[in-house]
Formats: structure tokens, C-alpha cells, sequence
């Protein structure tokens, strides 16, 4: 189990730059088992262990996986049917993927349910929704899924709610459905986009994305191709948080898309200065901190998975203000940890109170991926030692995060 040390209080200044989108890589690597015989050329694919085990998923699967300079070059030229290893699909979420992406290439998967953060029960309802919409057939027994089907027609896909893993397995079962597939209510997330631009560049035919009625058609042979994987938000968003609760500056170097709007709003009215400019976004928070209401919701929306790293923010403003959170219901664990550091939160049903705290080190655990960022980002803000145990889970989604910080001044290490 690794651990992070680090003694917080030194103000971060210069420029970081953001690795390739997590939630963006794991669908699109997952998708090119659709790809019959051919080759994928991709950049900017983060070196995190999620990617590392998609990888190591792909290759049961007889795909190649090999590390090119700053690329991978995927060949499916031998990719076949073989039900995936259950450590590995039940250590990750996005193994989910491999459901709408096997049933489309093979016609049947089996898998046991999928891992991933725990926040309350993880359902994939909907995504057998869109399975069954589209002519296949689930069966569930005990923890193992399976779906299958002769064929798979185009149909008209209506998710109740908006559901990004849900989105990402319907398109990539559409892509193999004969004729028109229109998924209404679809995710908007900027990585749900980044997977259709991937498979457009490999010769779909999706339209509608970035909005929420995708119509794809489907039962196209699918080609190889080269693609630059978009970079990530939630990383920028965690180095500017950095740069807030330190009073300091930095510029996160990366290209963002307009989805960043929801994650720099808050920001600006917590009394961050900021300049978005063509090669990155630069935070300064050297004056009055304000608190502000946060209410997180699917994109464009304020994106869930700030929830743990904004609320630590608000502990550190003059007033205050709270974090409603209505995409997870249970993705308040990291709470109690930030309040072995000092945080005076209180929770009220979806809702969670931060009021202005002093922040001091505390030897605490990574209960999810966020969760620890959220500790990172508080153990930074604090005068003292902070110990942070499992941080596994927030390699899981952050490329050399102890590197990048100590390069822009934070006194953290990491130990084994
Ligand atoms: C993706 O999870 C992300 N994971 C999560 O990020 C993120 O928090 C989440 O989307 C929301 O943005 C990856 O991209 C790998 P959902 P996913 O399906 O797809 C309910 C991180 O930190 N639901 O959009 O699992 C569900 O319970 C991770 O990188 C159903 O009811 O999320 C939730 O309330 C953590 N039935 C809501 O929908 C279903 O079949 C949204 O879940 C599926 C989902």
C-alpha cells in the first residue's frame, strides 16, 4: 500500500501540463476492439494504472498493445473472443466497456459485474437497456453478465437518466447494429465526445455529438486511424485548485474545451483571478476568498467528480458554502477524512455544509480517486505533516501528480 507525505503551506507557482483525459482513454481504447484487422496510432494517452490495466485487457483479447516513442499502436489483427480475467475487469469500472465493445465485435460477453469508486450501489441497468433495445439479449447470474445476440438492428435508445457509461456502451453496440441507432437523453461529457470523434475518425457515422440525441449508423466495416486523445479537465481543474488553496499561481497547460465553463465559474466566484488563454488556463488567489453554492449535475453541468476537491476549497473561503451533489448518492465518504484535517462540513441529505475551517496535516486515507485528490489538495492548503495512505487510487486517474507538484514547489513524496 503506497502512501503521500506532505508538509503543506508552501505557496505553488509556474506552469504544469495536463496528461491525456482518464475517462476519455479508457472507452476509446476499449473501442478499438470494434476496429476488424487494422491499426490505431493514439497520443496523449495518460501513463496511469486504469490505462495500464485496459492494456493488459486488450492483450487477452489478443490485441497488441506497443509503446511507440509518445504513442501506442493498437493492432487488432488477432483480437478474439475470450471472456476477459475477473481481477482484472472487477478492479475498474470502465471494464464495462467491454460489453457494448465485445457484443458489437463478437456478438457475446461475458463479465463479471464490473469494480470502479465506490459510491453506493454502481447499476447497469441502462446499459442493458440499450443491449435489449438493440435485439440482445442479458442474462445476470449471481455476479456474472452475459449478453448476447444473432444480430444487432438500430433502434431507438431513450435513457430515463443521463448515464455516461450507459451512453459510451449503447454507441459502441450501435456501431455494430444494422441501420439507424438514436440514443435520446445521451451523457454530454467531454470524453462521451472525444470517443465519437475516435470513431468517426475510424469511419462511423455519428452525428449529434456534444448534444444529447446521438444518431449513429451502424453495421459499417470500421477502419484504423491516427487520434490525439483530448486533455483532462478534472486534472486542470485539481492544479488550479492547488493554486487556490496556496494562494499561489499557476498556469495549467493544456487545450480545454468550452465544458470547462461549469469548472471555472465556482472558481471566479470564490475570488480566483483567472486568464483562459489558447494554450492553457492561469489561476491566481491572492485576495478575498468568497464562498458560493455548488450543485453538481451531468454536463454541461458542474461535473460530480469535483465534488471532493470544491468542497475543500469552500472550507477555505470567508463564508463558506456548500457542495449539493445529485449524480452519486453516497459520494460523501472522503468527509470524514477531511475532517481529521480540521474541515467543518455537515452533511443534509444530498447536501453538504463547509464552513470556514483552518486546515492542519492528519494521517488520512484515499477512500476513492477524488476523494484523495481532495486530500491531497487539503494537506497542501495546511500548516503540518499530512499522511495519505491507499493513494493507489488516485494513481488510478493522476499521471506523476507528486512529480508535476513538487515541480511547482509543494514539499510532497511519495513512499511504498
Ligand atoms: C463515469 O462513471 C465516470 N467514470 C465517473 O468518474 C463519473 O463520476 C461519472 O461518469 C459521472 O460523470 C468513468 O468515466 C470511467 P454514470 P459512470 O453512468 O459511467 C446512475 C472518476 O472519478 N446509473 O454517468 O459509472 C448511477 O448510479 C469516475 O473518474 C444507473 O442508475 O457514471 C449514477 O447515479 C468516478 N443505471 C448516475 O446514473 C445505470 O445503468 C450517473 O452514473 C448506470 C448509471
Amino acid at each position: 500500500m503506497s502512501e503521500m507525505v506532505i508538509f503543506g503551506g508552501n505557496r505553488l507557482c509556474g506552469e504544469v501540463k495536463v496528461s491525456g483525459a482518464k475517462n476519455a482513454a479508457l472507452p476509446i481504447l476499449f473501442a478499438t476492439i470494434l476496429i476488424p484487422k487494422d491499426r490505431v496510432l493514439l497520443k496523449n494517452v495518460p501513463e496511469i494504472r486504469d490505462v495500464q490495466l485496459s492494456f493488459s485487457i486488450l492483450r487477452e483479447l489478443g490485441i497488441s498493445v506497443k509503446k511507440k516513442q509518445n504513442l501506442y499502436e493498437i493492432s487488432t489483427d488477432l483480437a478474439c473472443f475470450r471472456p476477459p480475467s475477473p481481477s482484472m475487469v472487477g478492479e475498474m469500472r470502465a471494464s464495462t466497456y467491454l460489453m457494448g465493445a465485445m457484443l458489437g465485435r463478437f456478438g457475446r460477453v461475458e463479465l463479471p459485474m464490473p469494480g470502479g469508486c465506490d459510491f453506493g450501489t454502481r447499476p447497469i441497468d441502462l446499459h442493458l437497456l440499450a443491449f435489449e433495445k438493440l435485439g440482445a439479449r442479458c442474462e445476470r447470474e449471481d455476479d456474472r453478465i452475459t449478453v448476447s445476440a444473432e444480430r444487432l438492428r438500430g433502434s431507438t435508445i431513450v435513457f430515463p437518466i443521463v448515464s455516461v457509461g450507459a451512453t459510451v456502451n449503447a454507441v459502441l453496440a450501435a456501431i455494430a447494429a444494422e441501420g439507424e441507432t438514436v440514443i435520446v437523453n445521451a451523457a454530454r461529457e467531454t470524453h462521451v465526445s472525444d470517443l465519437c470523434r475516435f470513431l468517426r475518425a475510424c469511419g462511423a457515422e455519428i452525428s449529434g455529438i456534444g448534444t444529447s440525441v446521438l444518431r449513429v449508423c451502424g453495421g459499417k466495416k470500421l477502419h484504423g486511424c491516427g487520434y490525439r486523445i483530448i486533455d483532462d479537465v478534472i486534472e486542470m481543474a485539481t492544479y488550479l485548485s492547488a493554486a487556490f488553496v496556496t494562494r499561489g499561481e499557476i498556469k495549467v497547460k493544456g487545450q480545454f474545451d468550452p465544458s470547462m465553463e461549469s469548472i471555472v465559474q465556482p472558481l471566479y466566484e470564490m475570488g480566483a483571478l483567472i486568464r483562459e488563454e489558447d494554450d492553457g488556463v492561469t489561476l491566481s488567489a491572492g485576495g478575498k476568498r468568497f464562498g458560493t453554492e455548488i450543485r453538481t449535475a451531468p454536463s454541461p453541468g458542474f461535473p460530480t467528480d469535483l465534488h471532493p476537491l470544491y468542497t475543500v476549497l469552500l472550507c477555505l473561503t470567508e463564508n463558506g458554502g456548500s457542495v449539493e451533489e445529485n449524480i452519486w448518492q453516497e459520494r460523501f465518504r472522503y468527509a470524514v477524512q477531511l475532517q481529521k484535517m480540521g474541515a467543518s462540513l455537515r452533511r443534509v441529505g444530498t447536501k453538504i455544509y463547509a464552513a470556514p475551517s483552518t486546515l492542519y496535516g492528519g494521517n488520512v486515507v484515499a477512500v476513492d480517486l477524488r476523494a484523495g485528490a481532495a486530500l491531497i489538495i487539503a494537506g497542501l492548503a495546511s500548516c503540518g505533516k499530512t499522511v495519505i495512505h491507499n493513494t493507489e487510487l488516485i494513481e488510478r486517474g493522476y499521471e506523476s501528480i507528486t512529480d508535476k507538484l513538487c515541480a511547482l514547489g509543494a514539499d510532497i513524496e511519495k513512499r511504498q
